[in-house]
């Protein structure tokens, strides 16, 4: 079996062996040849913009012997999606602005499951979701070396979910998970910075929140 890195192991859990997969931007297609060897699934389409970085994909899938199993195809996000029926979009290891981009445009509308790990502006991710009509699941907080992922979980709703703008910056799921304490108390520590330097009210609220959501996950810790 593959070696994977635990930031992409931690993808593996949102996947079924019913979907329609396509993760875009595979790059080197490690985590797509862990899912068909862990039984999680027996095909997905695996797509990347850059030739050579599909390259390296389809090098790997032809070492491990899964030309049946993984499909790979050159094409920018999510645009050959409807050709292979795909219903489920993985994008990992990218920023928020990129994985908007990818997934603006038409195609979305036949896309009921995506599962999304970016490194930055969770703001605009999650206000994108939320106005595509997409309910957000589940939230992970992934550590890689110096940098710090955030695994977005979201199908597509039959009403629309609307969050508090707090919520979309801090994470309506991810603040109510005791395991990420640390990070909050992090955060935390980065806008009483900012507080200092810029004494905006804006920060000030961000500052109260985060002190809000840092009790409340003491608590239900101490419980
Ligand atoms: C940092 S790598 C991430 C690889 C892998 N998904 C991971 O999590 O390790 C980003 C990959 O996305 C590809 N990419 C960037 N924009 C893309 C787009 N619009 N459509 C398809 N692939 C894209 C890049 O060529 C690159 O191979």
């Amino acid at each position: 079996m593959i070696k994977i890195s635990e930031r992409l192991r931690s993808l593996v859990k949102y996947i079924n062996s019913e979907d329609k997969l396509m993760d875009v931007g595979c790059d080197h297609a490690l985590l797509d040849i862990y899912l068909v060897q862990s039984n999680t699934i027996d095909k997905v389409v695996v797509c990347d913009v850059n030739p050579n970085a599909l390259q390296n994909g389809i090098n790997n899938i032809e070492k491990y012997e899964l030309t049946n199993n993984i499909i790979p195809v050159l094409g920018y996000g999510i645009e050959k999606a409807n050709i292979y029926h795909i219903d489920t979009v993985l994008i990992s290891g990218l920023g928020s602005k990129n994985i908007i981009e990818i997934l603006d445009g038409p195609n979305l509308n036949s896309i009921y499951k995506l599962i999304l790990q970016s490194n930055n502006n969770h703001y605009e991710l999650r206000k994108f979701l939320a106005e595509k009509g997409f309910i957000i699941y589940d939230e992970e907080v992934v550590k890689d070396g110096k940098k710090t992922y955030i695994n977005i979980f979201a199908v597509r709703g039959e009403y629309p979910k609307v969050y508090s703008e707090l919520e979309y910056e801090f994470g309506p799921i991810m603040s109510k998970d005791p395991v990420n304490l640390e990070y909050y108390r992090q955060l935390l520590e980065n806008y009483e910075d900012l507080l200092f330097s810029t004494r905006s009210d804006e920060i000030r609220t961000k500052v109260k929140y985060l002190e809000q959501i840092i009790d409340s996950l003491v608590k239900a810790n101490d419980l």
